[in-house]
């Protein structure tokens, strides 16, 4: 096997739900200033799913274009990264394989580790790859992030789900060694089983990301990784975008670096279009943030990215990638863009109306309302069990 053989994201494409609350409109309502919102955390608006969305119609609409460009014959591997997912043993990928129409040679497993998981998917099925370069891994992450109404991470909420079809000889980007590791025993953020909401303690997770910053950049340092000036543009997870600001600002003070405004600017502020708008997607969010850089820079030819990944409780990596020659062919942003600008505005009245309902969980027959305009939807709870269907 080739060791210098180029592994990486071959393509790259992402979902959204249907609908969207404001900032403007939850700030109304709320009584807080816009500006904190604005400026403090960086956030516009934030996705909210329609009764029949869920992290598996979101992972198939955001699986089913690079199906239907690429086909599903060489896809041996689906990883579905979430930290929302439907049941406690059943893979969501497995809905997302019969969706899409796959055929049945594949291994379908789920990935957990709160916001951090979809970057060890790619890593494992990168390393698949690299044992027979002839396959391909379909790498999906998908979340929906809920905090309860009125605290502090409500403002943070968000939905997507990205997908990525790991290759050799990819067409956008190749993943490069070595990865910076960084692990800790937090609670800065987790949801017991009980729980439909996260519990967070917001401060702390903001530390305890920055000192996983500090933490996987050494390491990765260490490990002979590439030094600052070798970049043009970081990816963090964006739990808000403005965190991907502070952590850059940590990064930089960590190399000894001058941290102003204009530097900051030059490395981030591609990265953080769809994020702003769409919130949190957990596992989704670095992913979404390498979507609007590859998307809207001018061209990365060549260039090395830096991504960070961080999953609270708490995991982190740092790892690099050197974009491809030709990768604007490959792109999708007009779908990306789309997607966000086809969302239905509600208004807060009915997004309080909306975290009221929950699914029924008695075990009978129910049908969920068809209001999805996606491609995918959750037509009925019946005996327990998820019934999926194409809209
Ligand atoms: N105008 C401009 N900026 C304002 C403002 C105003 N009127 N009011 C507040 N801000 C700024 C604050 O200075 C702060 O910025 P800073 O962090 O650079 O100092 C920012 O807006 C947030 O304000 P803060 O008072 O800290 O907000 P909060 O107590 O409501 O909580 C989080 C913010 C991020 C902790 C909260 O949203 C949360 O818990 N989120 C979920 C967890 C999370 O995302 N963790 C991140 C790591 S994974």
């Amino acid at each position: 096997m080739p060791s210098d053989l180029a592994i990486g994201i071959h393509d790259l494409s992402f979902r959204t739900t249907g609908l969207v609350l404001s900032h403007t409109e939850l700030a109304r309502c709320n009584g807080t200033d816009i500006a904190k919102y604005h400026q403090g955390i960086g956030q516009r608006a934030m996705s909210l799913p329609t009764a029949d969305e869920d992290i598996v119609t979101m992972a198939a609409a955001a699986a089913a274009p690079l199906v239907e460009r690429h086909g599903t014959d060489r896809i041996r591997t689906v990883v579905l990264a979430t930290e929302s997912s439907v049941d406690q043993s059943k893979a969501a990928g497995i809905y997302v394989h019969s969706l899409l129409g796959m055929e049945p040679h594949v291994r379908v497993v789920e990935m957990k580790q709160a916001c951090y998981s979809a970057t060890a998917a790619l890593q494992f099925a990168a390393g698949l790859v690299h044992r027979d370069p002839q396959e391909q891994v379909l790498v999906i992450a998908s979340d929906i992030s809920r905090y309860d109404l009125d605290s502090p991470g409500e403002a943070t909420q968000g939905a997507a789900a990205a997908a990525m079809l790991v290759s050799a000889d990819p067409a956008l980007l190749e993943l490069t060694r070595p990865s910076g590791l960084f692990t800790a025993d937090v609670m800065d953020f987790w949801r017991p089983n009980y729980r439909t909401t996260a519990l967070v303690n917001g401060k702390e997770s903001i530390a305890a990301y920055l000192e996983a910053v500090e933490g996987a950049w050494k390491d990765y340092q260490r490990r002979g990784g590439l030094p600052l000036e070798e970049f043009r543009a970081f990816c963090y997870h964006q739990p808000y975008t403005r965190m991907a600001f502070k952590a850059h600002r940590q990064l930089l003070e960590t190399c000894g670096a001058q941290a102003d405004e204009e530097t900051l600017d030059h490395a981030l502020a591609a990265t953080t279009g769809y994020n702003e708008t769409v919130g949190n997607s957990y596992t989704a969010s670095m992913y979404l943030a390498l979507a609007a850089l590859l998307d809207d820079a001018d061209d990365l030819t060549e260039q090395t990215v830096g991504l960070f990944s961080y999953g609270s409780g708490s995991v982190a990596e740092f790892f690099a990638g050197r974009v491809r020659a030709g990768y604007k062919a490959h792109l999708r942003g007009e779908a990306h863009r789309e997607a966000i600008g086809s969302r239905r505005a509600v208004d807060y009245g009915t997004y309080r109306e909306l975290r009221e309902q929950t699914l029924p969980t008695d075990g009978g027959w129910y049908e969920l309302p068809h209001e999805t305009r996606g491609p995918y939807r959750l037509a009925a709870l019946r005996d327990h069990q998820r019934v999926y269907e194409a809209a």
